[in-house]
């Protein structure tokens, strides 16, 4: 056995729910697992934080169908609404709950009226997706004129997780107008405003990535706000090799020993989901020992310094998980654990504990 393992942990997404209910303060949680359950699985992570949370969102309707068909009764919304005529029906059909965030999505509500939950989404300068506040207004008026009265309002954060976030208040003051206007419930608040805005949880949040333990900030780790790890990711060492001043590792020969040393071959590469762009010095651990990557990831393979540490054939070496926080290599890769956790391939064996 190869022995490349994503251990996922479904215990650890429940703790995780539990912590964001009791943040949320009596405020519905719906717990957000589009992109496959931010890869640990969409029915899984549904699965483990049913009964911890209110309901689930996804991004789009093929998504909320998985959900449904594995018996999901569950309120679901699906954050980027229907896309033409035949999802519009699908999601009445399925009994899901809608963003509306353009004007040719109520123009085709209007074309084709029923019954249907309707999230009226504001841009308050995500500038992503929603209808300015203005529009946002007029849209209600038509669409309760045709007898869809939305059941509320949200907004998306752009900058909660910056440290040197200048923006979220003025996002939240947009929303709360409109909201107020309406006489609607809101809902504004991802992971980082949960925990960092207690003023915006509103009526509804949507935690995302601290379901998966993993922290929204830079500046505070998933362990101290009492996060646990959900995802871990090991492989075995399948060769050890010794080195001299001078030898070079792996492709483009991009690290050069300055000492005599030893090089552990890992079966693990960009084949299984590690970032490639990771580079030499980013953190792993070998029974239970930190060390870091060295030279360039490969396909099936990348390779570690061993020097001063106990380890052999066949141990396991942790890329990710307990002894290595996920957020430290997402930012050694400079990207987020997001895109890591969504990026692992079909190769490694998934195994649930
Ligand atoms: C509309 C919406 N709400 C909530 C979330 C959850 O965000 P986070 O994972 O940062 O908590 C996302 C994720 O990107 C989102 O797109």
């Amino acid at each position: 056995m190869r022995g490349t393992r994503i251990e996922i942990r479904p215990g650890a997404l429940r703790h995780n729910a539990s912590r964001a209910t009791a943040l949320a303060q009596g405020a519905q949680v719906f717990a957000m697992v589009k992109a496959n359950g931010y890869g640990h699985g969409l029915v899984l992570a549904a699965d483990a934080m049913a009964g911890e949370v209110d309901g689930f969102g996804v991004a789009v309707l093929e998504e909320a169908r998985v959900l449904r068909e594995h018996g999901v009764s569950a309120p679901i919304l699906v954050a980027e609404g229907f896309f033409d005529r035949d999802e519009l029906e699908q999601a009445r059909a399925l009994s899901l709950e809608v963003v509306v965030h353009s004007a040719w999505q109520v123009a085709l509500l209007l074309e084709h009226p029923g019954p249907l939950r309707i999230w009226l989404k504001l841009n308050t300068g995500m500038n992503r997706l929603g209808l300015r506040p203005d529009m946002a207004l007029e849209a209600a008026q038509q669409l309760i004129a045709a007898g869809m009265t939305p059941v509320g309002v949200m907004t998306h954060f752009a900058c909660a997780d910056d440290a040197e976030d200048g923006r979220t208040e003025s996002q939240l003051r947009q929303a709360v107008q409109v909201a107020d206007a309406l006489g609607l419930p809101l809902s504004t608040a991802n992971s980082a405003a949960l925990i960092r805005y207690p003023h915006a949880r509103a009526q509804r949040v949507r935690p995302g990535i601290m379901l998966y333990g993993s922290s929204p900030f830079d500046w505070q780790s998933a362990a101290q706000l009492a996060l646990r790890g959900s995802h871990r990711f090991t492989a075995r060492l399948i060769a050890i090799n010794q080195i001299q001043p001078g030898d070079t590792v792996g492709y483009g020969a991009t690290w050069t020993a300055e000492r005599p040393g030893r090089i552990g071959v890992v079966a693990a590469g960009y084949g299984d989901g590690y970032p490639r762009h990771a580079p030499s010095g980013t953190p792993v651990a070998v029974n239970g020992q930190p060390t870091v990557l060295v030279g360039r990831v490969s396909m099936d393979m990348l390779t570690i310094d061993l020097t001063g540490i106990q380890a052999d054939i066949g141990d396991e070496v942790e890329l990710w998980g307990d002894a290595v926080d996920v957020d430290k290599v997402a930012r050694a890769c400079g990207t987020i654990s997001y895109e890591l956790f969504c990026q692992i391939t079909g190769r490694p064996e998934c195994v649930i504990v």
